[in-house]
């Protein structure tokens, strides 16, 4: 049995990873989470509560900032793998409250950055973003673009949370990966995120907030291929800090994106048009060349089957 210890394993991706980790077999699962109220602890409650009393899985409530807690929890296992997916997540949020973003994002990183050097972790997979491109004029974003323009806090601390890992390969040769995720979405995608936003107003013939005039594109992700890219992430051989980038190298305006929930959905939306929001980036388009190279990553579910699957899962959850 090899252990694992999936921060923010109760979230959206992470409890998908914990899914995938428990389906397979071979693993011992600990997560550690903080159940705080950025959305509803309720949902993260449930995306975890099918796992309760399997012997393979455990479940630590505590803060990754809080070091001591984090140390019981290294108290008697030797994790092989961290995949460190906790952060306070959301671009618009991290403008109101940036000490908070920078203490979970890179205090907290920096925590687990230290336990896995004392621990001797034999790999650390890093949970970045697409957003640490800022507003690359180049597209697709590839690895090696520089990422020195970050333009809300939330990108800044992942950012400099990548900055760390490389910092813990070059110093203490620990082994880094650092995935930088182009916007998520699937089953219990976080509520605040437009797709289950938008599902959610749209079905309730509430008017949805469209920033700007709807060109802006995003490279959306299915979840599925993203816990592909994060499943060969863990097994890498990491012998040096590596970044790679996992999207679906296509993208999508945001007006394509709300025909499409119209689609499945059956309703139209009421579209309430507003300014575009600072630290929104235009666009996102992902070079996965190195992916596909190295990690074997293939994205398999192109946005339109994608909607049609997370339509059929919000309708269905209870
Ligand atoms: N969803 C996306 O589109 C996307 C895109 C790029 C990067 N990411 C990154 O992927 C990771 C997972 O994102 P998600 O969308 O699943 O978000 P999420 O909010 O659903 O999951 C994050 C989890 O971390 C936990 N957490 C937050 N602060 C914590 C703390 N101080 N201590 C312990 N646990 C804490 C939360 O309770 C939550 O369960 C994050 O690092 C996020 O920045 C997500």
């Amino acid at each position: 049995m090899r252990n694992i210890l999936v921060t923010g394993g109760a979230g959206f991706i992470g409890s998908h990873l914990v899914e995938r980790l428990l389906g397979e077999g071979g693993w011992r699962v600990s997560v550690v989470d903080d159940f705080n109220d950025f959305y509803d602890p309720a949902l993260k409650r449930r995306n975890v509560a099918p796992h309760a009393g399997r012997e393979d899985f455990r479940l630590y409530d505590a803060d990754i900032r809080d070091r001591a807690a984090l140390e019981r929890v290294f108290d008697g296992t030797k994790f092989d793998v961290i995949a460190h997916l906790a952060a306070r997540a959301g671009v618009r949020p991290s403008l109101a409250e940036p000490v908070l973003y920078a203490e979970t994002n890179i205090g907290g990183t920096l925590n687990l950055l230290e336990l896995a050097r004392a621990h001797q972790v034999g790999q650390f997979v890093f949970g970045s973003s697409s957003s640490v491109y800022g507003e690359n004029e180049k597209v697709p974003f590839a690895e090696d673009d520089p990422v020195v323009k970050p333009i809300s806090p939330y990108a800044a601390t992942k950012a400099a949370g990548e900055l760390l890992c490389y910092t813990y390969t070059h110093l203490w040769g620990l082994r880094c990966v650092a995935l930088r995720f182009f916007t998520v979405y699937g089953a219990r995608q976080r509520p605040d995120l437009a797709i289950h936003k938008f599902a959610r107003l749209i079905s309730e013939g509430k008017p949805i907030p469209v920033f700007g005039d709807g060109t802006t594109r995003r490279d959306y992700t299915y979840v599925d291929d993203i816990i592909a890219g994060a499943r060969a992430a863990i097994d890498y051989d990491a012998s040096a800090y590596e970044v790679f980038n996992l999207g679906e190298s296509r993208t999508v305006s945001l007006s394509e994106l709300i025909a499409l929930l119209e689609k499945e959905l059956g309703r139209e939306a009421v579209i309430d048009r507003q300014p575009l929001q600072p630290g929104d980036v235009p666009q996102t388009f992902a070079d996965i060349t190195k992916a596909r190279r190295l990690l074997g990553y293939n994205p398999q579910t192109d946005i339109a089957e994608g909607i049609r699957r997370f339509v059929e899962w919000f309708k269905d959850r209870g």
